[in-house]
């Protein structure tokens, strides 16, 4: 429907703008600067701080402008001496007990506060009683306090409720004593941080970066994160060859995520410049010798002449190519073109914790941005945990509910902590939404799924009845936990539920950053588990980019051991290195260019923020050097920019695809999956069917909620090299004293022994 315009005059001048826009933004979005601070688009009003007062004609005071909603005919003024002067007060009374400690406040430097009050100068100060003053303390590992230079407006406390779902942060105490505190004197929460990133102040800091830099002394680069697949946009602040932070705070970046991250986005970082990161090429002489440093040469020519013999010796299939859905699009194009074009082999395969391959075999339609989800009026999530695994997508459908009034259909067998926006929850037998699938998708196997899932059939019919009712957006998502064949039944939804005035969109809930952008690149000649199944025997050698899974290694290590050469890239010796002949160290994300390409389907830039720790190289150009060494040179030239323009013209859905056309975060760009037509059904709901037929129909089902943190806080190769995500693994013991940083007072060992604090 075509939005109906209204005429509202600012400052002399006439706008056209929606009917309902609200007017401090409408002021904001014509250029009319309007201060302030308590306003935060997409939070629900606060209207404490009055910085943003206006005078609207016919009307008796100065009108905060956050709580108008204009009306045709609304003449309003934004500049005056009468205004400017109200300002002028308002910021007086905020400064009344705030300490003017600038200079040695980790905020100084990017402070609303003070980027005001120097906007104003000359402010005087007339309050000549004693501040309240209160000592700086930890709120948890990850959340340092200084409670004197609170403001009150309160973004902190609403980020956390309604971004978060945790209320874990509340004002307390009443008039001039109001200090934002928690409940208990400890954060047991999430630790996203997202309250110290709204923070308009230096009250909320990033614990494990405090009096480290200051931001003047940052370069910011804005990059994508490298852990799950919601791809969040994101500053780092570097300081010469060291990544200092990590901020999405939106003077420096202001994409999909707003200033949204999550625990590992934000503070997962310290890996990059850790002192464990492997420094040189290694190479292992003999079987069960030790690996030994070794020159970029040595290693490229002792790996060409090791393949070479094995290929000459068992035929090009002796090979196979490995890569991780971790790396960037143009690592992952590489490695195909390498085991294609260079060895020849059909066996090359994708290493991912989750693989959503028939959902793009057969997508019925388009993927669903995460701004979709939040202006979708139903989302139907079966399986998966996006609070744990996919946090922006958590907080985007968290949101949809509270802020916008969408329904959330949930099936799961667990409540999930998203069950508390649910409209409604059903509630399956563990190992039973596949079920769920089957009955959304056809009707008559309601009471089979029923009796298996252990719900009522009426249960799915309101849910089938609520989707096609729904006018506006439906979002389907899924996790791991579907079939394939059920994810195919999902693919399809789109035709299945359809309808006037209803899209049906999809959103898969894959587990690595580019697990979408891995299936684009095409590294699927074989199933991983194809491939492993024939190392030691038909695969003689491996070439891996990245590491295999602790199942793989699990289920497959002895044949990984049976293979003749192993050839792995990594930033860090781990299980996988272990059993490698020769180990190529591996930049990570802050030290390269490329793509990630996320669950909406947006290929975003990854950008070098600094040099290359030690001697490591980006993923693409190792495997380019071996290729060359091996006799083929992809002419890439040292630039990812001309791997891009190779992959763009080579991959459908990225035609024509250039760097410039992806340099705004603020406009990503989505990529062109095609649409599968409508398919016949009838052999998946067969093959569902059965397997739905072949579960219990008395399995347990769980009643316990996980805890917060328990997959966010989980110790993998790169959180482990961060020390108070240990803290937190641990249970976020609370320290002896809030003053002194957990760190320092608790020591993990299995008895969480505890440490005299010192100062
Ligand atoms: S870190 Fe996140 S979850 Fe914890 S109090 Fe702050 S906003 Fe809330
Ligand atoms: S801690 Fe920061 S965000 Fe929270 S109320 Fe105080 S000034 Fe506002
Ligand atoms: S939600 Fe995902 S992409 Fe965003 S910061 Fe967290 S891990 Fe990174
Ligand atoms: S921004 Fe309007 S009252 Fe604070």
């Amino acid at each position: 429907m075509p939005e109906e315009l209204i005429k509202v005059t600012i400052n002399g001048k006439d706008f056209q703008v929606a009917k309902g826009a609200r007017l401090i933004d409408v002021c904001r979005e014509n250029q009319f600067d309007i201060p302030s601070f308590c306003y935060y688009a997409d939070l629900a009003l606060q209207a404490s701080c009055r910085m943003c007062l206006v005078r609207i004609e016919k009307m008796p005071k100065l009108q905060t402008s956050c709580t108008i909603i204009c009306t045709d005919g609304m003449v309003v003024t934004t500049q005056s001496e009468e205004i400017e002067k109200a300002q002028r007060s308002m910021l007086e009374f905020l400064l009344a007990n705030h300490p003017l400690d600038c200079p040695v406040c980790d905020r100084g430097g990017e402070c609303e506060l003070q980027e005001l009050t120097f906007d104003w100068g000359n402010l005087e100060e007339r309050f000549i009683e004693q501040k309240n003053a209160m000592p700086e303390k930890y709120l948890s590992p990850m959340v340092a306090n200084d409670p004197q230079r609170c403001i009150l407006c309160k973004r902190c406390t609403r980020v956390c409720d309604e971004w978060m779902g945790e209320d874990a942060i509340e004002a307390g105490n009443r008039g001039a004593n109001t200090v934002i505190g928690t409940y208990g004197g400890w954060l047991n929460c999430s630790q996203c941080g997202n309250c110290i990133e709204v923070c308009p102040t230096g009250t909320l800091l990033d614990g494990t970066y405090r009096h480290q830099a200051r931001p003047w002394e940052l370069t910011q680069t804005v990059s994508t994160c490298a852990y799950c697949s919601d791809g969040c946009q994101m500053s780092l602040g570097s300081r010469g060859d060291e990544l200092m932070r990590i901020v999405a705070r939106d003077r420096y970046v202001n994409g999909l995520n707003g200033e949204f991250l999550c625990i590992k986005g934000r503070f997962g970082h310290p890996f990059v410049n850790h002192e464990k990161r492997i420094r040189t090429p290694l190479i292992r002489y003999k079987k069960g010798g030790k690996l030994i440093p070794a020159t970029w040469d040595e290693a490229i020519r002792f790996t060409a002449q090791h393949l070479d013999a094995v290929v000459a010796e068992h035929g090009n299939n002796s090979l196979g190519v490995v890569g991780s859905a971790r790396l960037t699009n143009e690592a992952l194009y590489c490695l195909r073109k390498f085991a294609t074009e260079v060895v020849e082999t059909e066996n090359y395969a994708i290493v991912d914790a989750f693989c959503i391959k028939p959902l793009f075999d057969n997508l019925g339609g388009p993927l669903a941005t995460h701004d979709e989800i939040r202006h979708a009026k139903t989302i139907v999530l079966i399986g998966g945990e996006p609070e744990e695994l996919q946090p922006l997508t958590a907080k985007q459908i968290r949101q949809a509910v509270r802020n916008g009034g969408a329904k959330l259909i949930l099936v799961n067998s667990v409540p999930i902590r998203l069950r508390e926006q649910a409209s409604q929850f059903i509630h399956t037998r563990p190992g039973a939404e596949n079920a769920a699938v089957l009955a959304l998708t056809d009707g008559s196997h309601d009471d089979l799924a029923a009796r298996k899932m252990g719900v009522g059939a009426d249960e799915l019919d309101l849910a089938r009845r609520t989707i096609a009712g729904t006018l506006g957006d439906v979002v389907v998502m899924f996790g791991p936990e579907l079939s394939s064949e059920a994810q195919a039944l999902v693919a399809q939804m789109p035709y299945t539920f359809a309808g006037e005035a209803r899209r049906v969109l999809l959103h898969p809930l894959p587990l690595f950053n580019n697990s979408v952008g891995a299936l684009d690149m095409g590294l699927h000649g074989k199933t991983l588990t194809e491939t492993l199944s024939a190392a030691g025997s038909s695969v003689r050698a491996l070439y891996v980019a990245g590491s295999f899974l602790a199942e793989h290694l699990r289920d497959a290590g002895d044949a990984i051991r049976r293979v003749d050469f192993l050839v792995v890239q990594e930033l860090f010796e781990n299980d996988t290195t272990a059993l490698a002949d020769v180990v190529f160290p591996a930049a990570s994300f802050a030290e390269i260019d490329g793509t990630y390409t996320n669950n909406d389907g947006f290929v975003q830039r990854v950008r070098k923020s600094i040099e290359p720790v030690s001697q490591s190289k980006p993923d693409w150009l190792i495997v380019s050097q071996v290729a060359k060494e091996l006799g083929v040179d992809f002419g890439f030239e040292m630039s990812a920019s001309s791997v891009f323009r190779e992959l763009a013209d080579r991959t459908p859905a990225y035609v024509s695809l250039r760097y410039p056309a992806l340099k705004d975060e603020t406009r990503p760009v989505q990529v062109k999956h095609a649409i599968a037509s409508k398919h016949d059904l009838g052999n998946q709901i067969e093959s569902v069917r059965h397997a739905v037929e072949s579960l219990n129909d008395d399995g347990e089902k769980c009643s316990d909620t996980p805890q917060v943190g328990h997959g966010l806080f989980k110790l993998g190769t790169l959180t482990e090299k961060v020390p108070q995500f240990h803290l937190l693994a641990a249970g976020n013991p609370k320290p002896e004293t809030f003053r002194i940083s957990p760190l320092y007072q608790i020591t993990i060992d299995e008895k969480l022994k505890r440490q005299p604090a010192v100062a």
